[in-house]
């Protein structure tokens, strides 16, 4: 899977695609991300990427020429790629976006905006403008990363454990079980009894169990998401849980 990121602060991407799980999955030639600066398809000697507002108002407004030229470079190689634009505008992004961008594998152009806003005309270039949430950032380039990294994770092969992907939070909707590694009692906070117990059947229904403790207690709103993933075990699990009452610890 390729993606293409155009920029002007291309050097933001390096440390953290250098890294780790990216950083394997490009050596291993799962991913390449190619970073553009956007100044490298400005033609005056300034190489300016932003003019003044018309109508005037406050900030600058990036110009549409070097996007266009930008993007015309990247597909003249005849690939077909998906481009998406970085605005706080965007469909909010989330797992299930994440996902089937990973399944469907296409090759990307990410488009980073800053300052005020991009000239309104680049809009006719893009497929798609996300959002990674309700607040706004300096610029698009954090949320590319946020972009490349969720669908990354999730290209079968990427995670040294094929299983870490599919059990954690989100997958079924619901938040992840709590985890625990050694000491067993770290100044007085014990790992519970039944982690060190060996059973295995009844360490996955205490994670279960957890899970939807978690998911109840934090993010009610993905219990009714997850609907159709809850088995009647679920069932049987929740209503324990509300006969407990005990959701204080993650209160
Ligand atoms: N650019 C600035 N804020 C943003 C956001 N929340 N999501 C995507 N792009 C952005």
């Amino acid at each position: 899977m390729r993606f293409d990121v155009i920029t002007i602060f291309p050097e933001i991407f390096n440390a953290y695609l250098n890294e780790s799980i990216l950083k394997r999955a490009a050596e291993r030639n799962i991913i390449e991300v190619k970073v553009h600066n956007l100044r490298d398809f400005t033609t005056d000697r300034h190489r300016t990427v932003d003019d003044y507002p018309y109508g005037g108002g406050a900030g600058m407004v990036m110009k549409p020429e070097p996007f266009f030229s930008a993007v015309e470079h990247i597909k003249s190689d005849g690939i077909p790629r998906r481009i998406v634009m970085l605005t706080p505008h965007g469909k909010t992004f989330n797992q299930d976006m994440a996902l089937s961008m990973s399944r469907q594998n296409q090759n990307m152009i990410l488009i980073c905006g800053r300052y005020e806003a991009i000239d309104e005309r680049v809009r006719s270039l893009v497929d798609e403008e996300i959002s990674i949430g309700d607040y706004v950032l300096t610029g698009g380039e954090l949320p590319a990363l946020v972009i490349i990294d969720s669908i990354v994770r999730l290209i079968p092969g990427v995670l040294g454990d094929e299983r870490s992907a599919e059990e954690e939070s989100f997958a079924c909707g619901i938040l992840e079980y709590p985890h625990y590694t050694r000491p067993p009692d770290f100044r007085g906070l014990k790992v519970p009894e039944v982690l060190l117990s060996g059973n295995h059947r009844a360490i996955s229904q205490w994670r279960r169990k957890e899970a939807l403790r978690l998911t109840i207690a934090r993010r009610p709103d993905l219990m009714s998401r997850c609907v159709s993933g809850l088995k009647d075990e679920d069932y049987k699990l929740v209503s324990e849980i509300k006969e407990e009452g005990k959701n204080h610890e993650y209160d």
